[in-house]
């Protein structure tokens, strides 16, 4: 009867010993204030951090959209693999696998900004070693130096969380990695341009921020905004974010003559933006006959290394002579598209188009 009683006892000591010692490693190696949290390991620091796979568990929808984003390959993609000279190249790795935005090469950084923001263009962020594959991941935009998961609601989660509406809702964010795109923003912004990078790369929506059972239902719907990061969501917005139009139209001498004029009306920096990789805007002019076939066409590139990019609310007259000597197709239509293409211009994403209908007196 006392030998048991002595021998429970003991083990109750042992554990709850073993319990204040591990809250005390995991105190001391995190530096952060885990044990009234439900799901602590979440927001531990450095190679504790569970990986962004751990947070689709519950944050279903934002992580599917996430996986499916350049953001997301922004360490395994091939073209950075080469360019980097296989991963040689260290200090290339802090904007393609951040270990937190809130944290520069030189270490945890304060608020300078006043909207939270940390480093910005004055220092490299720095990289992490671990979970490589990830890129650019859920910790590299949310978990602060102070070990929360900052964004722009407040609510009640399992993890701790910090609301910074004023970082999340604006550009200055993105600015901290797409540093040539943000000087081009700043002109845009300093004209009068309001909407943000936000606005246009990740559509808003009105959702549940968790969709695991049984926990959502406990949950409202929220503003928020899906984690896309591409070119597609803002073109899917359809917007007249390029002009195109044709002008001084001329038929005479069995040739076609005149402009297409491209106006970046409104997108908020240039096209073709960004400073690596291959970015081209390639715009077609077709001349068709009657039967849809083309007769004549004129390709024209823009590229950032050329200087040939389009500036926000910058006109671009770009010039044209179809030669008609030999041909005598019924002549039909005049179009003309702009793309982003790439490379082997296998990928193509058109963002403007016109057409205009030639009268009959324009036969040869
Ligand atoms: C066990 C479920 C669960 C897991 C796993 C989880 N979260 Fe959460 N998270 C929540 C809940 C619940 C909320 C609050 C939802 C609400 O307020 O409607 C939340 C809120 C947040 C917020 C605050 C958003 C805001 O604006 O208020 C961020 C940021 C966040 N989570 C990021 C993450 C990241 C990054 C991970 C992975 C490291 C993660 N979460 C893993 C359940 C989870
Ligand atoms: C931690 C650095 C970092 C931050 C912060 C960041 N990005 Fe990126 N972003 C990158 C990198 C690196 C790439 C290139 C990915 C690749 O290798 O293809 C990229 C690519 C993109 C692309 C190009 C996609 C494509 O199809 O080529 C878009 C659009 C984009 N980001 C939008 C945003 C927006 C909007 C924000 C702010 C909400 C943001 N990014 C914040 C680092 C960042
Ligand atoms: C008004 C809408 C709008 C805003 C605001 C906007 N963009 Fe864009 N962005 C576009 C459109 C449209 C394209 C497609 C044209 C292109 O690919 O050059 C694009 C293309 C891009 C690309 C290149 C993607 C690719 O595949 O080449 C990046 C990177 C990018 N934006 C980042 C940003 C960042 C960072 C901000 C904020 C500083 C921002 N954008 C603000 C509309 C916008
Ligand atoms: C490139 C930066 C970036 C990355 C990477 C990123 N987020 Fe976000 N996240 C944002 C921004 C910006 C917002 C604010 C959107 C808004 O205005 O509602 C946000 C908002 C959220 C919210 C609040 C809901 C909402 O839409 O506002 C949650 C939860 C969240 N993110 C979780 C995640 C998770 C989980 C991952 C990884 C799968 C992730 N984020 C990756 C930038 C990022
Ligand atoms: C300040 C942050 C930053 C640093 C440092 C950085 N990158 Fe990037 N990288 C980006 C962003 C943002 C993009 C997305 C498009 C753009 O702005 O060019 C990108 C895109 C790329 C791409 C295009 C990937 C694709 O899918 O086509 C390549 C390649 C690349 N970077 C290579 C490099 C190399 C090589 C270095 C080192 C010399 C480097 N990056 C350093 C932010 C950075």
């Amino acid at each position: 009867m006392i030998m048991k009683h002595k021998h429970s006892g003991t083990k109750t000591f042992l554990r709850f010993s073993a319990i204040l010692s591990i809250a005390a490693i995991l105190f001391i190696s995190a530096g952060c204030k885990l044990i009234e949290n439900l799901h602590p390991e979440l927001v531990q620091r450095g190679e504790e951090f569970p990986g962004s796979k751990e947070c689709s568990k519950c944050h279903i929808d934002i992580y599917n959209e996430w996986v499916e984003s350049s953001h997301s390959n922004s360490y395994t993609n091939e073209a950075f693999k080469v360019s980097t000279n296989n991963y040689e190249f260290k200090f290339c790795l802090g904007c393609h696998v951040p270990e937190t935005i809130f944290k520069s090469q030189s270490g945890d950084s304060t608020d300078k900004a006043g909207v939270g923001l940390p480093t910005l263009n004055d220092e490299e962020i720095a990289a992490r070693s671990y979970k490589l594959a990830d890129g650019v991941d859920c910790q590299g935009c949310h978990l602060t130096t102070d070990c929360t998961l900052a964004g722009p609601h407040s609510g009640v989660s399992p993890h701790p969380t910090e609301k910074r509406e004023e970082l999340y809702r604006t550009s200055a964010l993105c600015g901290i990695c797409h540093r040539d795109t943000m000087e081009e923003y700043l002109a845009y912004t300093e004209g009068g341009g309001e909407a943000t990078c936000q606005e246009c790369h990740m559509p808003a929506v009105n959702r549940k921020l968790i969709q695991n059972e049984p926990w959502q239902k406990l949950h409202a719907r929220k503003e928020g905004k899906a984690h896309t990061f591409s070119r597609l969501s803002a073109i899917k917005k359809k917007r007249d974010f390029i002009e195109l139009e044709f002008s001084e139209i001329d038929n005479g001498n069995y040739q076609i003559t005149g402009n297409v004029e491209i106006t970046n009306t409104n997108v908020s920096h240039s096209i073709p933006t960004g400073k690596y990789g291959y970015r081209e805007i390639l715009l077609l002019i077709n001349l068709k006959d009657n039967l849809g076939a083309i007769i004549k066409s004129k390709q024209e590139s823009m590229f950032m290394e050329l200087n040939t990019q389009l500036n926000p609310g910058e006109k671009r007259i770009v010039n044209f002579i179809f030669d008609l000597k030999g041909k005598n197709s019924v002549l039909k239509w005049l179009e003309a598209s702009l793309f982003r293409t790439n490379f082997d211009r296998a990928d193509r994403t058109e963002f403007a188009s016109v057409k205009m209908e030639l009268d009959q007196s324009m036969k040869d």
